[in-house]
């Protein structure tokens, strides 16, 4: 992580943002004697952040619905008997932490300098926007990738954090869902994946969501999609 985390401070401009979903990661018990652990990793990462280079900016709090998290059974024996120091509350929020290359110029200076005053004024957010740090977004679902994120998280990151023409790098890709929502919101993008097996489902995907264009894109370490036969743009 302080690899991939430094060698995006490189390529990330003075003053921009580095927003990362992440949460605590339970590892299960190894035997009815064991303890299960719960691993602090958005702490550890946030001290890796500072060391690397990034202010911190923001802790958003993603909460998924009720009902979710239930079905990793926390909470179960607490619900069952109710004795204390056994209280495990269910888990059913991540976080969104937002860092900022660390820079003694303002957020104010970022935007005045932006070479594209046109593409700022065509970016602001119109209408409704979260006022708080508390979102409230339904998990998503993908039946090869077992922890996508829901395109609207990501449609909501790359709206407050970017401005339209901007490129979106996300080098955690998965299934490509930053790259979807960078491409609907007008923003260019870089996917890094380093499972060859996402890499596939992104380069099948991708025509879906991108059409033709999908096949001006740079693919490096892989092939470009496959056109499939009958298929129309
Ligand atoms: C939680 S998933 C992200 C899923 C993505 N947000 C989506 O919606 O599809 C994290 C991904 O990062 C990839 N990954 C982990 N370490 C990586 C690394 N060092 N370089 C590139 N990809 C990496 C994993 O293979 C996994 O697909």
């Amino acid at each position: 992580m302080r690899r991939v985390i430094r060698q995006v401070h490189r390529v990330l401009n003075e003053g921009r943002f580095f927003v990362i979903n992440v949460s605590p990661v339970l590892i299960r018990r190894p035997n009815r004697q064991g303890q299960s652990r719960r691993l602090a990793v958005p702490f550890d990462l946030h001290r890796i952040f500072v060391e690397e280079g990034y202010d911190f900016v923001d802790d958003i709090i993603w909460v998924k619905p009720e009902g979710a998290g239930w079905a990793l059974g926390r909470g179960r024996r607490f619900a069952a008997d109710r004795t204390p120091l056994q209280y495990k509350p269910v888990t059913v929020t991540e976080y969104v932490l937002v860092y900022r290359r660390r820079t003694d110029k303002l957020i104010d200076w970022n935007i005045r300098t932006y070479p594209d005053q046109e593409a700022v004024r065509q970016s602001k957010i119109i209408g409704d926007y979260d006022r708080t740090n508390v979102w409230y977004i339904q998990p998503a679902y993908h039946p090869v990738h077992p922890a996508v994120f829901p395109l609207e998280l990501a449609e909501k990151v790359i709206r407050y954090y970017s401005f339209k023409g901007d490129v979106v790098l996300d080098p955690f890709a998965g299934v490509g869902t930053t790259g979807k929502a960078a491409w609907k919101l007008e923003r260019r993008f870089v996917l890094i994946e380093k499972e060859p097996a996402y890499v596939d489902i992104i380069r099948e995907e991708i025509l879906d969501w991108m059409g033709k264009a999908a096949l001006e894109v740079l693919y490096f370490n892989c092939d470009p999609p496959q056109v499939r036969q009958g298929m129309l743009f």
